[in-house]
């Protein structure tokens, strides 16, 4: 008998400033997606937040950016007999499941999330509640202190307190240089190494821009190891990989303007002992922050072998290049495969919440 298709859409681009990678990252799982298994509705998301129906032929060339909004047919996601559809144009398209391939707010922070969970549609990755912890950096920070993890010293400041932080009591806690950080984002944007005084107010700034909550970290000196982590219950830890920044720290430049902003070492180059140490780790962290589905861990390992957790990334780059999938590959578990596993995870976690009383 032939098996039925599963209707998928994979929902990129999005409101954050993380889209342009979003856009890549969902390039890259149309190319290597088995089509024998799938049939792929593109959701674009565009920088203000509207839906729209993506050309294939456009996405995989690149031309996403140069079609004009009005050629484009507007994507209406709606629910009927508790049944997820995409109504587009005069169709109404029924969905199995959902790639929301989003980084940053809206995206990788419960928002999508809870928005699918409400049409009872299963999505990939981390539900509502990991993927809000794990977007935010005061809240993960504090639950894996609470859980005796390994973590930088950190301090927490909100708005209202903006005017009255205080650098002298910072470097007395913290030392010099020091971290700077938005509490909800990714990517390094707003994220500020502070040396002196006259750098603070600058970086305090800039990280009260993008949120009404900053993190002040202590610096960690030491190499930057991540680890993917794949599962919902049962959890597989990849081999650890190295990133090793040009610049001054991982900065959004690094990340995204210089091409040669950083080198991935895969796998990292670290003792056996240490490897397992941080795949323990890593899986304990993802457990800690209520994750499921994928999550990419990212440390500090410094000069005396001390590891620090740094944070989770719950929809992390999914590009052909990026850490998560390289990592898994490294792992024995190919990119085609690893979409495909993923998708499994959310499918099966959303038939074990189906069977869940809802009524007494
Ligand atoms: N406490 C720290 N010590 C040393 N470097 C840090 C520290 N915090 C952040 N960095 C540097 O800044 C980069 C971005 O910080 P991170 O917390 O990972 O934010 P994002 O979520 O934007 O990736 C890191 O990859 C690292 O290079
Ligand atoms: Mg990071």
């Amino acid at each position: 008998m032939k098996k039925n298709k599963i209707e998928l859409a994979l929902i990129f681009g999005g409101k954050s400033a993380e889209h342009e990678v979003s856009v890549i990252s969902a390039r890259n799982i149309v190319k290597a997606i088995d089509r024998k298994a799938y049939n792929i509705a593109l959701v674009w998301i565009d920088k203000k937040g509207d839906w729209f129906l993506a050309n294939e032929k456009e996405l995989l060339e690149d031309k996403i950016f140069s079609q004009k909004k009005s050629a484009l047919q507007e994507v209406i996601p709606f629910a009927k007999d508790n049944k997820f559809f995409l109504k587009i144009g005069k169709d109404n398209k029924k969905v199995d499941v959902v790639f929301p391939i989003l980084h940053g707010p809206f995206g990788e922070d419960g928002t999508i999330q809870g928005l699918l969970k409400m049409y009872n549609v299963p999505f990939v990755g981390p539900s509502v509640l990991g993927s809000a912890i794990g977007m935010d950096k005061d809240v993960s920070k504090r639950l894996l202190k609470e859980a005796g993890m390994p973590v930088a010293k950190f301090l927490v400041y909100k708005e209202m307190e903006k005017d009255n932080i205080s650098f002298e009591k910072i470097k007395r806690n913290l030392g010099l240089p020091f971290f700077v950080k938005p509490a909800n984002l990714g990517s390094s944007v707003g994220i500020s190494k502070v040396k002196n005084k006259n750098e603070f107010s600058i970086a305090i700034k800039n990280a009260f821009a993008f949120d009404s909550k900053i993190v002040i970290e202590e610096y960690i000196k030491g190499k930057e190891i991540e680890c993917s982590i794949l599962g919902n219950e049962k959890l597989i830890a990849s081999v650890p990989g190295e990133i090793i920044p040009t610049h001054d720290f991982y900065s959004y430049e690094a990340k995204y303007l210089d091409e040669n902003g950083a080198k991935m070492l895969i796998p990292a180059n670290i003792s056996k002992s240490l490897v397992k140490k941080i795949q323990a780790l890593a899986i304990r962290t993802f457990e800690i922050l209520c994750c499921e589905g994928m999550g990419r861990v990212d440390f500090f390992l410094t000069e005396k072998d001390e590891i620090f957790v740094n944070e989770i990334n719950t929809i992390p780059g999914f590009t052909s290049v990026s850490m998560y999938p390289k990592l898994l590959e490294e792992s024995g578990i190919a990119y085609a495969k690893l979409i495909n596993n993923l998708i499994g995870l959310a499918i099966d976690r959303h038939k074990k919440e189906s069977r869940l009383k809802m009524k007494r």
